[in-house]
């Protein structure tokens, strides 16, 4: 991997590709424990219907993400940027494929997995067949801008997943790390390819409220359907949807504590790599070898 520079300084006037590092496609396998798939998490089942219903959205999600930065790829003028793309699409595609297996083993375990996945992707052909281009690089900033504040939370707070099945919390870290690690990638593109001024902030903006408004309302619709299939989150009762909302928005609250650096996003000079969170990366060759390890030993 690139080495994180530690004199980083911010110039996205000189350089096509305006961040420390630039991403590398990594083709890892982990297909997780079938049989953890209803509590793998640490902190119980509903925390793990949470991730799982998280974990729903990736293939159509990350199908649009490839897609919007595919559509512009050779309107890309600088040639790092144009490799940083491919990277990302190889990035996103990887996730895709591993997610893909994740999602079955719900649908094995007797979960509504096909059908949550079905309603995704009619959800993103809809939108991406009634908008203009720049709609979905636009969605796409957006919701990477979420992928990459939770990867941020996951990676400064390990004990967010500290405790929960080795192969689980290695994939979500690894899909962590990547998501900061392509983090502007898709900005980038549409900065050099749409454009950086009032009409571009508006439109990113806009998507950003739109995105956030479906995005949320649909994660949680598809854990309440996720928990009330799952026979380990029905004993729990309102115990465990308490247990849920607190690890989310109590104590220790991770998406309430995202909220500082998600409002970041509407500022007219907004950049994803004004948080500079590089060092963070240190952990990915580590981590690649512990996964390639832990999935020869099981294959
Ligand atoms: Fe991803
Ligand atoms: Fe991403």
């Amino acid at each position: 991997m690139s080495t994180p520079a530690t004199d980083y300084r911010f110039d996205r006037d000189q350089s096509g590709h305006s961040g420390p590092v630039t991403p590398e496609r990594r083709d890892l396998h982990f297909l997780p424990p079938g049989d953890r798939i209803c509590d793998w998490h640490t902190a119980g089942p509903n925390v793990t219907q949470f991730m799982n219903a998280l974990s729903l959205l990736f293939p159509a999600g990350e199908r649009m993400f490839i897609d919007a930065v595919r559509s512009y790829r050779d309107d890309i003028p600088d040639p790092d940027l144009k490799k940083a793309a491919t990277a990302f699409i190889g990035q996103e595609a990887m996730h895709s494929r591993e997610h893909i297996e994740y999602n079955q083993l719900m649908t094995d375990a007797g979960l509504p997995a096909d059908k949550l996945d079905k309603f995704t992707w009619g959800l993103l052909d809809v939108l991406k067949r009634n908008t203009p281009r720049s709609t979905p690089l636009a969605a796409t900033i957006a919701l990477e801008h979420y992928t990459a504040l939770m990867g941020d939370m996951l990676l400064r707070h390990p004990e967010q997943l500290a405790g929960s099945q080795a192969d689980y919390e290695r994939m979500w870290r690894w899909h962590a790390l990547e998501e900061i690690e392509h983090k502007a990638v898709a900005y980038d593109v549409y900065e050099k390819c749409i454009g950086r001024g009032p009409r571009n902030w508006l439109e990113r903006s806009g998507a950003m409220i739109i995105a956030t408004g479906i995005f949320w309302p649909v994660v949680f619709s598809f854990y309440w359907q996720m928990s009330r299939a799952d026979p380990q989150c029905r004993a729990q009762g309102l115990r465990g949807h308490l247990r849920m909302i607190n690890f989310n928005f109590g104590k220790p609250g991770y998406l309430r504590r995202l909220m500082p650096e998600f409002l970041g996003y509407f500022k007219y000079s907004f950049h994803p790599w004004q948080q500079n969170n590089a060092h963070l990366l240190a952990e990915l060759d580590e981590l690649v070898d512990e996964a390639e390890a832990a999935y020869a030993t099981r294959h």
